[in-house]
């Protein structure tokens, strides 16, 4: 009775576990990059039954890989198997757009995706359950999960904006001849869509605005429609949407949930919004976040300016008009 414990194993459920995101997150989460060293890890895969097979495949490699966190792998083609128990939900699986489509676009085709999984998550996740939603149009996609799920709380529901954080990172890092390490305070507001919001009004490298380091012209004519539209630029020049950098921003935001956001400095998540910046409440969009706790709190208290104010109410009235359209599909 001596000695340290073995922690339980967490449960991590991800769907779309056979498609190209899943074959570079899986190995990554099983890794320990998502909770840690010490956690290990009991994966439950959800794909539709014609991907089960190659879902199968993924798991004889992670098996391969002699992962010492890896506690065991169940693959369903059922959501109500797959997310029984989970304390990490991953909603990966819906169909990538392709070129010369919008994100909006694939509503239709996907929302029915997360009506069923949200009612899933509520009748048999875990207490604890943290959602991220990554499946296209992300942020609609979580609200109709949360709307379908009533007795998790709203804040456990998420969407990934995280890409567009570290894609703004990259950007605004090389611009400035800087490490991204040494850039704080950078947003995302609003939808993961061409809409977004990358603002660094706020930011600073080494501590210097960043205001002063870039001239607007800038800002406005290159750094915002770059990352804003940086998914485009990938399916154009790989031929498919972005895989590896979406899971990676993936571990990034699961990661920053469990552990915490680093002093002094916030990232970007899509969360349900509690009114906070004239968000309408129950959106589910993107703020400036602290992570402490296993908890998300928006940063408060910023100053918006005009063309900031402006820029956000637009990417809003985008998530305004999806939530609209879903529930006249009667998705929620
Ligand atoms: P993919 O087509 O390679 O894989 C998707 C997988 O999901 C397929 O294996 C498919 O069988 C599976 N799937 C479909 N419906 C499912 C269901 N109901 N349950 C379980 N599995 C299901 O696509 P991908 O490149 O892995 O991209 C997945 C999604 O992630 C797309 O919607 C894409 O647009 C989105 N994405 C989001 C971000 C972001 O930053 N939020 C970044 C990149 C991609
Ligand atoms: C991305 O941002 O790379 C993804 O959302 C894929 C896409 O459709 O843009």
């Amino acid at each position: 009775t001596s000695g340290d414990a073995a922690q339980a194993p967490a449960v991590v459920t991800v769907t779309g576990a056979a498609g190209q995101i899943g074959y570079a997150l899986l190995f990554r989460i099983v890794s320990g990059a998502m909770l840690g060293h010490g956690t290990p890890i009991r994966l439950r895969l959800l794909e539709v039954p014609q991907a089960v097979k190659a879902a199968e495949g993924t798991a004889m490699e992670l098996d391969d890989c002699a992962f010492p966190l890896l506690a065991g792998i169940d693959i369903f083609d059922d959501a109500r198997a797959a997310f029984e128990g989970a304390n990490v939900a991953l909603l990966v699986g819906a169909r990538p757009r392709s070129a010369g489509m919008e994100r909006g676009d694939l509503l239709s085709a996907n929302g029915g995706i997360f009506k069923p999984q949200g009612e899933a998550i509520n009748a048999g996740a875990a207490d604890d359950v943290k959602v991220l939603v990554v499946g296209n149009p992300a942020n609609t996609n979580a609200y109709i999960a949360a709307q379908h799920a009533p007795d998790v709380p709203r804040e456990r529901f998420t969407a990934m904006t995280r890409l567009d954080h570290n894609r703004a990172l990259a950007q605004l890092a090389a611009r400035t001849g800087s490490h991204v390490d040494d850039i704080r305070h950078l947003t995302i507001w609003g939808n993961h869509s061409a809409t977004q919001y990358p603002d660094l009004t706020h930011a600073t490298v080494r501590g210097v605005p960043a205001t002063s380091l870039v001239d607007p012209a800038w800002v406005q004519d290159t750094f915002i429609p770059t990352v804003a539209r940086r998914g485009a630029a990938i399916i154009e020049a790989r031929g498919s949407s972005s895989a590896a950098s979406a899971a990676n921003a993936a571990i990034d935001h699961v990661h920053t949930w469990v552990k915490g956001t680093r002093d002094g400095d916030w990232t970007s998540a899509a969360i349900v919004s509690d009114g906070s910046y004239g968000v309408p409440e129950g959106l589910v969009s993107s703020f400036p976040v602290t992570a402490s706790g296993g908890e998300w709190s928006i940063v408060q208290g910023l100053e918006i300016d005009a063309a900031s104010r402006a820029r956000i109410d637009a990417s809003v009235s985008e998530l305004v008009e999806e939530r609209d359209a879903v529930h006249a599909l009667g998705l929620v």
